[in-house]
């Protein structure tokens, strides 16, 4: 059974120009890629995108974060893709997500109110389809 699910390159991947080998992770470990756009988000897409969030702290910053550059919104495809994706993101906080992982490998905590973690990945078919009608 092929899964879907969404994956984006936050602004400080894109700035950094990490894109490629971020996207080369994804298609290395064996997912395809259905669809790939650059994007500028807008407050209103984000609010929908980030709506379990609304009124936490890290909200606002948050969302001033993902307005501040161009994000690669993806959706790639497979079997246990949603799983697989987060694996390979690795954990929330990039300072101490796992080595070998995307966070882990090329993320850290640069002291801000808000995790630059640098991708975004579906954590359920139910969101990854929820978030896919956002962004596509
Ligand atoms: P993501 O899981 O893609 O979606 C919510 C985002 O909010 C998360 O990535 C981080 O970028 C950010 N975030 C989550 N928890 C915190 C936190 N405790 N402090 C700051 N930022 C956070």
């Amino acid at each position: 059974t092929t899964e879907r699910t969404l994956v984006l390159i936050k602004p400080d991947g894109v700035a950094r120009n990490l894109t490629g080998a971020i996207l080369a992770r994804v298609e290395a470990k064996g997912y395809t890629l259905a669809e790939l756009k650059k994007v500028e988000a807008t407050r209103e897409l984000l609010e929908q995108h980030y709506e379990e969030h609304i009124g936490k702290p890290f909200y606002e910053p948050l969302v001033e974060f993902m307005l501040s550059g161009p994000v690669v919104a993806a959706i790639f495809e497979g079997h246990r893709v949603i799983e697989g994706f987060r694996s390979l993101a690795g954990t929330t906080d990039p300072t101490t997500a796992a080595p070998g992982t995307i966070r882990g490998d090329f993320g850290r905590d640069w002291g801000l109110k808000v995790q630059q973690n640098l991708v975004h990945g579906s954590d359920s078919t139910d969101s990854a389809e929820r978030e896919i009608k956002i962004w596509f």
